[in-house]
C-alpha cells in the first residue's frame, strides 16, 4: 500500500453493521478464531483430541438442553403470571430455574467430563515405564517471546517445528524462559502452560502423518499472535533420519560476518558461535518458516527478516540489526547453505 493511504474503513463510527456485513463477517471470524481449516480441535487426530472434540459436542447439546430447559420454564411462567396476575414468579419456578437446573446440568457435564474424559487426555506419570519397554521419546520445549526453542535431548536443537514418528506417544516436557505461555496443537491434544519456575507435560501422538499447526494460547506480550509452531508427524525411518541430520553440527565455516553481528546472539553447533539467546541456527535451512510461522522460509524472506526485521515482526526481540544490502546478502547466502 502506497505510503499515506489508510485502510479503507470497515465502518463509520457510530453506524451500526449492516446484518448482512455480520452474516458476511461471521465465517472470518470463526477462521480467525481458531476453526479454521489448518488448526481445527475439531478434526482431531489423535486419541486424546477425539476425546476432546467428543466432549465439546457433549457440552454443546448439555449447554442447549440446560438453555432449553431455563428458556421454556422462563416462558411459561410468564404465561402464566399474566394469567394468574401475579407480579413475580412463583417459589418453584425461581427454585427450578435458579437452582436445580444449573446444580444438574453442571454436576452431570463436569462429572463426564473430568471422571471419563479429560483424564484420559495426560501423559503417563513421568517415573512410569513407557510402553515398548522404555523407548518413548521425550522432546523438551522452551517458550521464549515469542518463539519456541526445540531440544531432542540437548543433542539436536530446532526453533518452531517439532517432528515426531506418527503413531507413537511422544512426551512432551516443557517450561518457559521468561513469562507464561501455553503450548496448543488443537488436533493432537490439549493446551499445557509453559511456566519459568515448572516443568509440565503433555503427550502427542499423532495417528496419521501430516503436519499439525500449534499456537501459543496465553498472551505473552505484543507478538503473542505470531507464536506458532508445526508438529510433523512423520513415517518412523523419516523421523530417524530428519533426527540424525539434525544432530550433525555444521559443515560449512562460520563468515566473520556472522561472527561479528550474529553470534552475540545465535549457536550454530560445530562452530565458534555458542549464544543461546535466539534460536539455534545450525539448520535453519531445513524449516519451512521463520520468526515462528510469521514468513515462509525462502531465501527473500530471510533478506526481508535481516533487512527489517522490526517490520516483520514489530516488538520481536531480535534488534534491527545494522546490515548494507550486500551483508544481508551475504548472510542470506550463508543462511541458506544450513540444511
Ligand atoms: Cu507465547 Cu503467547
Amino acid at each position: 500500500m502506497a505510503p499515506g493511504r489508510s485502510l479503507p474503513s470497515v465502518n463509520a463510527p457510530g453506524e451500526r453493521l449492516p446484518l448482512r456485513r455480520l452474516v458476511t463477517l461471521l465465517p472470518l471470524g470463526l477462521v480467525l478464531a481458531g476453526c479454521g481449516s489448518k488448526q481445527d480441535s475439531l478434526r482431531p487426530a489423535s486419541p486424546q483430541s477425539h476425546s476432546i472434540a467428543t466432549l465439546w459436542w457433549i457440552m454443546l447439546a448439555g449447554s442447549a438442553v440446560g438453555l432449553a430447559v431455563v428458556v421454556g420454564i422462563l416462558i411459561a411462567s410468564w404465561v402464566k403470571r399474566r394469567e394468574e396476575g401475579r407480579d413475580r414468579p412463583g417459589t418453584i419456578t425461581v427454585l427450578v430455574l435458579g437452582i436445580a437446573t444449573p446444580i444438574l446440568v453442571l454436576v452431570a457435564l463436569f462429572s463426564y467430563s473430568d471422571i471419563f474424559l479429560i483424564r484420559g487426555t495426560s501423559p503417563p506419570p513421568a517415573n512410569a515405564a513407557a510402553p515398548g519397554g522404555g523407548n518413548e521419546l521425550t522432546v523438551h520445549v522452551t517458550g521464549h517471546q515469542f518463539w519456541w526453542e526445540v531440544s531432542y535431548g540437548g543433542t539436536a536443537v530446532t526453533a518452531n517445528e517439532l517432528h515426531i514418528p506418527v503413531r507413537t506417544p511422544v512426551v512432551v516436557t516443557v517450561h518457559s524462559d521468561d513469562v507464561i505461555h501455553s503450548f496448543w496443537v488443537p488436533q493432537l491434544n490439549r493446551k499445557i502452560d509453559l511456566e519459568p519456575d515448572q516443568v509440565n507435560r503433555v503427550e502427542l501422538y499423532a495417528d496419521h502423518a501430516g503436519r499439525f499447526r500449534g499456537q501459543c494460547a496465553e498472551f505473552c506480550g505484543l507478538q503473542h499472535a505470531h507464536m506458532g509452531f508445526y508438529v510433523f508427524a512423520d513415517p518412523p525411518g523419516v523421523f530417524r533420519r530428519w533426527l540424525a541430520a539434525q544432530r550433525k553440527p555444521a559443515t560449512k565455516p562460520l563468515p566473520s560476518l556472522f561472527d561479528q553481528k550474529c553470534s552475540s546472539c545465535h549457536a550454530i553447533r560445530g562452530t565458534s558461535a555458542h549464544a543461546h539467546v535466539g534460536p539455534d541456527l545450525t539448520h535453519v535451512a531445513s524449516r519451512t518458516s521463520l520468526a515462528a510461522l510469521t514468513i515462509p522460509n525462502t531465501p527473500e524472506h530471510m533478506r526481508e527478516w535481516l533487512a527489517e526485521t522490526q517490520h516483520v515482526k514489530p516488538g520481536a526481540l531480535m534488534p534491527q540489526v545494522d546490515l548494507t544490502r550486500a551483508q544481508v546478502n551475504t548472510l542470506t547466502a550463508y543462511l541458506e547453505t544450513l540444511k
